[in-house]
């Protein structure tokens, strides 16, 4: 893939909307990509995490297994959308577990690159900040929709 088809796939990325070509084209220069076949594994939950990735095209699932082994199913990401942002800003382990669903494309950033891109690009931080927002409502919705079964369930004895 030659740099200006890079840039051509990150300019239609929301993620990195309004950024102009030369800043885009300066830091993407070194980017990685690859392809993964359908159902692989990237990474697991609990992992150490050092990458951040965009799909440029494909699906993958994200979900989480816990300690009784209950799976749950996070999100459906396709292209355009991003994951793996989380244990690189919060340097915790992956926080969930991510698979592909097709043979998906990803850009692949090390954590350095998504360091400077968040020093050229302050508005991307706010996304970050909005997605994780959104995604701890949901999550609290699902705990309470949680209790509320158990409590209608204990209800029934
Ligand atoms: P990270 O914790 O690095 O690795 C797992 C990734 O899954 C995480 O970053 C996010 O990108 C993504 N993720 C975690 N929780 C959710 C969620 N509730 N919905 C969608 N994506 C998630």
């Amino acid at each position: 893939m030659t740099t200006k088809d890079k840039i051509k796939n990150l300019s239609e990325i929301g993620l990195f909307e309004g950024i102009p070509e030369e800043q885009i084209e300066k830091i993407f220069k070194v980017v990685k990509k690859g392809t993964v076949p359908a159902y692989t594994t990237i990474f697991r939950q609990n992992e150490p995490g050092n990458k951040f990735f965009v799909i440029i095209s494909g699906k993958v699932r994200v979900f989480r297994i816990n300690t009784k082994g209950v799976e749950t199913e996070l999100a459906i990401l396709r292209q355009g959308e991003y994951f793996g942002e989380m244990a690189l800003l919060t340097d915790e382990p992956r926080s969930a577990s991510v698979e592909t669903l097709e043979e998906t494309q990803l850009l692949v950033l090390t954590k350095n690159q998504l360091d400077q891109i968040l020093k050229i690009i302050p508005n991307i931080s706010l996304t970050f900040v909005k997605q994780m927002a959104n995604r701890l409502v949901k999550e609290e919705k699902r705990i309470e929709m949680d209790q509320e079964m158990k409590d209608f369930l204990l209800d029934m004895i």
